[in-house]
């Protein structure tokens, strides 16, 4: 059995068949469904699994429970990635208790059309005591749901966090945490840092020496520098110095601006970044754009606005509260360029963006006075470090 602490067993699911999470991420390592059971004088189980892993799930918490029964399934989210299982949760063991609270009712109706036949509403604060166990309830509305709550237990100061400090890829393979961790949490949660930062300022009251999510390893070891990168992410601040170039080229010559300007940065020592907004991953230039402190778009006028997926980076960055950056901007346009003042519209809305000069207009092809301009843009990106 795969133990967390003598009394916490992992009774999580990898998940190697899916092509893309939430339908939309890809997760080349796959995907972690965790799920935890607490032994002790009542059993509580925390969470389910996705649809497809129900069963082996169930099958993974009866070997944890052996000849035990449960008292209680903790719901702490009701997105289906951890929930779909709480039915058949109840029908193989109908006497035990379903925890959630009242906003977790309402969509377990929505749901399943029914409710478990035992079911305990809890409250914010609210404690539930196990025998040796005692949990606390944490309400974290928006991390990533309105009903999510964690889980504090007291006793083995383990932290159940649902959605928060997770990570894309199955915990049978060999990944360094951070950048997976990062796009998971720009992506998902990104829209969301208040909520997080609430839900950071409520855990600092905790003494935690084991964080237990619902995606990605149990962490035990640098609690402080996970902590540290959830308050950076979850406040818009930068992570890192460096230039994030992001391009959509239709025939080569705004990548070639951009090329250019990349390698310009890096003759004077910036740390640079290209990605083709057409056929990178667009989650991960997403969260590279929030990982670094200044950005170039460079984009293709088309039909009176941006390149369409520029665009839809567009919408990634203002959706998240894209904030606090330094914007380069290249655009490009055979008769009529209009991308610069299309992408400071779109991002009108964004907090303490510092839009540099010049903006590199070219019309068609590079021309010496464009390189100029790249130049002079790099020069003025490398003033920011
Ligand atoms: Fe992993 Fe918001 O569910």
């Amino acid at each position: 059995m795969n133990h967390v602490t003598n009394d916490i067993v992992y009774v999580g699911v990898n998940d190697h068949k899916i092509d893309l999470f939430e339908s939309q991420y890809s997760v080349p390592c796959g995907m972690a469904y965790n799920s935890y059971v607490i032994l002790d004088e009542k059993i509580a189980v925390m969470d389910t699994a996705e649809s497809h892993f129900v069963e082996e799930w169930l099958s993974n918490l009866k070997e944890a429970l052996g000849d035990k029964k449960p008292s209680y399934l903790i719901v702490q989210h009701m997105e289906p990635d951890h929930s779909a299982g709480i039915m058949r949760f109840a029908e193989e063991y109908p006497e035990a208790t379903v925890v959630g609270n009242a906003k977790t009712f309402a969509m377990m109706g929505q749901f399943f059309n029914r409710l478990p036949a035992h079911t305990l509403t809890v409250k914010e604060g609210e404690t539930l005591n196990l025998g040796k166990h005692i949990l606390t309830f944490v309400f974290a509305p928006m991390v990533h749901w309105p009903e999510v709550m964690v889980t504090y237990d007291a006793t083995d100061k383990v932290l159940f966090s649902a959605d928060g400090f997770g990570k894309f890829g199955a915990l049978d393979t060999d990944e360094a945490w951070t950048d997976e961790a990062r796009r998971y949490y720009i992506g998902i949660v990104g829209k969301y840092g208040v909520q997080v930062q609430s839900l950071l300022k409520k855990a600092s009251a905790l003494d935690i020496a084991a964080i237990c999510p619902l995606h990605g390893p149990v962490l035990k070891d640098r609690l402080p520098f996970y902590i540290n990168l959830y308050h950076t992410w979850s406040s818009y601040l930068p992570e890192k110095k460096g230039v994030l170039i992001a391009y959509t080229s239709v025939y080569g010559h705004t990548k070639a601006a951009a090329e250019e300007l990349a390698n310009m940065l890096r003759q004077k020592g910036a740390d640079v970044v290209l990605t083709d907004l057409a056929r990178g991953d667009m989650s991960k230039a997403v969260a590279e754009a929030f990982c670094y402190d200044r950005i170039v778009l460079a984009t293709t006028t088309y039909n009176a606005s941006v390149f369409p997926p520029m665009n839809a980076f567009l919408t990634h960055l203002a959706e998240r509260n894209f904030q606090n950056r330094t914007v380069g901007i290249i655009e490009n346009g055979t008769w009529a360029p209009a991308a610069a003042k299309v992408i400071k519209e779109r991002l009108a809305a964004a907090k303490n963006l510092n839009f540099l000069e010049p903006v590199v207009t070219i019309k068609s092809a590079l021309t010496e006075q464009n390189r100029e301009q790249l130049q002079a843009l790099a020069e003025a990106l490398v003033a920011q470090d």
